[in-house]
């Protein structure tokens, strides 16, 4: 029988704490959401109360198909004071991810996805001397209590747009725009991954651990030699930089490759980013549209020689129609990279659910599944087409 993705292929969507828990008081986020004259235009409140549909939420993607799930760990929950561990918060993940293995999906948990405890913001966040030793010691302990419930563990979700939103834009928390920290804050974060991935392996053998980066298909606005050296100081700023940093012994044992769009810089520009050419496809977000980028920045990704994940690829829209369109064209990027000899090992859809998407609040919609305002879950169309095509392996089915 034809099928377009081999068999064995993960299927799933992908979620983070603060965007689905709700009530995450104690961290960065939160205090940047509520902060006066704040980029941030929505508190996250109650998410999708996640925090106790797990259970519910977990059945429900199941019934759609999927075979694996991405969620991530809120480490203001588990360490809410400097050295101080909660085994109520700890007692808690191991319910989420206990309930999620016995539904028989395959667990990737990331260990930071862009929210930091506050103490840990407040002493310099990153940029604090111990940042790199405190995440480590962090993720040695839920290594420690968790491992055996975490076979994929992502150490850190996207560490470029870390740099590039918190420190250069200034709409993620810290809020900081610097042309200089931001590149110093990458490499901090590299320092990171590398320190979470050897207390990872140390407390948890049977983890795999690898990093979520997102890889945008860069190009320059405009055809001249400033603007190409441009690109390629961005690209390496954003692209190189990363995938090149994960060689060496530990390295990580896999690659989640995180795709949304195309994205055009120009040295003229105070964002370092230029609008979308006229005619470009805009999502709700204003990105613009462009398949075949997935399918290039996979075979960018093996140069690292390490087995991929798709970790985040997905549409903010109102309109499912055009999410399956959105769905359809990169699946079929994702299969063209495989067929051309690319170790791609699973696809996770960002997002399972309608969620908060930070400084934009609840306007744009990236689920699979919406959300009413009782916390009603609703699986839209592309639901069932998806579950459809995670079933068979087959793009036509
Ligand atoms: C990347 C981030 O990991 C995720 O948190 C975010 O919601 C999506 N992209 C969409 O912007």
């Amino acid at each position: 029988m034809h099928r377009d993705f081999p068999a064995g292929f993960l299927w799933g969507a992908a979620t983070s704490a603060h965007q689905v828990e709700g009530g995450n008081v104690n961290n960065d986020w939160w205090d940047f959401e509520h902060a006066p004259a704040s980029a941030a235009r929505a508190s996250s409140g109650d998410g999708i109360d996640h925090f106790h549909h797990y259970a519910e939420d977990f059945a429900l993607l199941r019934q759609l198909g999927h075979n694996a799930h991405r969620l991530s760990l809120e480490w203001s929950r588990i360490e809410p004071a400097p050295g101080e561990f909660s085994r109520a918060a700890v007692a808690h993940y191991r319910r989420v991810l206990t309930a999620l293995a016995a539904t028989g999906m395959t667990a990737f948990v990331t260990l930071h996805h862009f929210t930091l405890p506050r103490w840990f913001a407040a002493r310099g966040g990153w940029l604090s001397p111990d940042a790199v030793h405190l995440f480590a010691r962090y993720c040695r302990h839920v290594a420690t209590e968790l491992g055996e419930l975490m076979p994929l563990v992502c150490t850190i979700n996207e560490p470029q747009m870390v740099a590039l939103h918190g420190y250069l834009e200034g709409y993620h928390p810290p809020g900081i725009t610097n042309p200089v920290l931001w590149k110093r804050v990458g490499r901090i974060l590299l320092d990171a991954h590398h320190a979470a991935v050897a207390a990872v392996r140390g407390a948890s053998p049977t983890s795999q651990a690898g990093l979520a980066v997102q890889l945008p298909l860069l190009a320059p606005i405009r055809d001249d030699p400033a603007c190409d050296a441009f690109h390629r100081s961005m690209r390496h700023e954003i692209v190189d930089l990363y995938l090149d940093g994960l060689t060496g012994p530990d390295r990580g044992d896999w690659l989640g490759v995180q795709y949304y769009r195309k994205q055009w810089v120009d040295p003229a520009s105070p964002t370092l980013f230029a609008e979308p050419p006229a005619g470009s496809r805009l999502t709700q977000m204003g990105w613009a549209v462009y398949p075949d980028g997935l399918r290039q920045m996979l075979h960018r990704a093996e140069a690292t020689g390490m087995p991929l994940y798709v970790t985040e690829n997905g549409i903010a829209t109102e309109d499912d129609d055009e999410r399956l369109d959105y769905l359809h064209t990169h699946l079929e990027a994702t299969a063209q990279a495989i067929k051309e000899g690319v170790d791609v090992r699973g696809y996770l859809h960002w997002s399972a659910f309608d969620n908060f998407e930070w400084s934009e609040g609840y306007r744009p919609k990236f689920g699979l599944i919406g959300v009413d305002e009782h916390f009603n879950r609703v699986a839209k169309p592309s639901a069932h087409v998806f579950a459809r095509i995670a079933r068979t392996g087959r793009l036509d089915a």
